[in-house]
């Protein structure tokens, strides 16, 4: 019998999620480098990772950093369960993708701090550095979310649950239904 699905993901947590991707995904394929809407995209998104940050300690529960910090623990039993064919899902981020999810946030703010050196201090006018770590930190990140998408589509597919519209709305079937 289906019961009323659970609301999982919280208004925060969607809207940080597309304003993080659609500002990436702008910034990184369609803004002229360096220049006003690259630079605000960017900094919008750093503002969000900031709000998140915080939100993390305050919201609702699935959107806690102590309900999905990737301990070694919690590691180590997620890939036993991968290596050995065993069901895992959880209703929240899993180790691995929270793994993952943290490392794109801590790229997206390498953006941030490196763009702000470029174009805001005079110190580092015309350096070679803060430009390559920026551009390592975008590819790096492209090749995560690359990642990101993949495993939710396989997960999609793995669980019959449309994992990114569940971002969209925020909801998700009970685990007691899988
Ligand atoms: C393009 C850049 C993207 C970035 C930087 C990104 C980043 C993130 C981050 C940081 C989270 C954690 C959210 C939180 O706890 O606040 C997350 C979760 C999630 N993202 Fe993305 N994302 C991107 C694109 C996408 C796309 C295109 C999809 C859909 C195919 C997607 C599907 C999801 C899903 C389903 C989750 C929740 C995973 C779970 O159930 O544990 N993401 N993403
Ligand atoms: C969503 C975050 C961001 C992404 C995905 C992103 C992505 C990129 C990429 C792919 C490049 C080209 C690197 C290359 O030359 O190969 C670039 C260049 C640049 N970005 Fe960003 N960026 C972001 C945020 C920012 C911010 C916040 C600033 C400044 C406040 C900034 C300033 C610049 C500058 C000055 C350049 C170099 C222009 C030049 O070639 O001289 N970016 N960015």
């Amino acid at each position: 019998m289906n019961t009323p699905p659970l609301r999982l993901w919280d208004p925060v947590v969607r809207l940080f999620h597309w304003s993080l991707a659609g500002a990436f995904l702008a910034n990184y394929f369609f803004t002229e480098e360096g220049e006003n809407w690259h630079r605000w995209l960017g900094y919008y998104a750093v503002a969000w990772l900031a709000i998140r940050l915080l939100w993390g300690f305050v919201g609702s529960p699935a959107a806690r950093w102590a309900d999905f910090w990737p301990t070694r623990a919690r590691l180590a039993e997620h890939i036993r369960a991968l290596v050995s064919g065993r069901d895992y899902h959880r209703m929240g981020h899993s180790p691995l993708g929270g793994l993952v999810m943290i490392g794109m946030m801590l790229l997206m703010l390498g953006l941030g701090v490196t763009g702000f050196l470029m174009e805001e201090v005079d110190y580092f006018w015309g350096a070679d550095l803060p430009l390559q770590i920026h551009e390592f930190c975008a590819n790096a990140l492209m090749a995560l979310v690359g990642l990101h998408i993949a495993a939710a589509l396989f997960e999609s597919y793995r669980l019959q649950e449309n994992l990114p519209l569940s971002m969209v709305t925020g909801k998700r079937r009970k685990l007691e239904e899988y």
